[in-house]
């Protein structure tokens, strides 16, 4: 399946119904109310920092993605009859077949595999693009995203550094 058009569904752990798909430009204001749902904590997290505003040049880099190099996914629910995006995940090509991931789930969605199935299926299109690493930064109380790695079945290594936990997962 082409990356730009990627959709799969999945369902939470209390049996919701998801779609994990590609990013789409016309999502910009979903994705906005998304950070808006998600707390100062969850964004830490995310961005390393304080952050909740972003500039047009930020939020530019976000929505052009060229699904080569840079490969978004959205994870969708439907909320009251309307499909809500509740998760966003990407990853960068850094180097030749290795790129850096980063995973955000509003809170209220968090600890339902969401975030696993997104690094499920960005590897199924890392692969398919011949990539053959996924690397990612992690605040070492984030025990969270460390078990999503862990537990994903990919063979991974961690460096522990003050401050930072380098995680390397092997994709192919
Ligand atoms: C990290 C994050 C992406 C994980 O996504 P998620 O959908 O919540 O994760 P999942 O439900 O797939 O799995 C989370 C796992 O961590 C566990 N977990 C959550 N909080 C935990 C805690 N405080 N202590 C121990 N385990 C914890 C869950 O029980 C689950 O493990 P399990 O499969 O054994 O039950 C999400 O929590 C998030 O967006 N956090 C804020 C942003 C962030 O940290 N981004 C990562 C930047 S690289």
């Amino acid at each position: 399946m082409e990356a730009a058009k990627y959709s799969a569904i999945e369902h939470t752990r209390d049996g919701r119904k998801i779609e994990i798909r590609a990013l789409r430009p016309e999502d910009r204001d979903d994705v906005r109310a998304a950070v808006g749902r998600t707390s100062d904590q969850s964004l830490y997290r995310r961005f390393f920092g304080a952050k909740r505003e972003f500039s047009e040049k930020e939020v530019a880099f976000f929505m052009n993605v060229d699904f080569i190099n840079h490969v978004a996914l959205v994870a969708a629910v439907e909320e009251d009859g309307r499909s809500e995006i509740v998760a966003g995940a990407r990853y960068i090509v850094e180097r030749p077949r290795t790129a850096e991931v980063a995973f955000v789930v509003v809170d209220q969605y968090q600890g339902q595999g969401i975030g696993a199935a997104l690094l499920r299926h960005l590897a199924i299109i890392a692969r398919d693009a011949g990539l053959k690493e996924f690397i990612a930064e992690v605040l070492p109380e984030n025990i969270s995203m460390l078990k999503v790695f862990a537990k994903s079945g990919l063979k991974s290594s961690t460096k522990r550094e003050p401050g930072v936990v380098h995680v390397a997962l092997q994709i192919s």
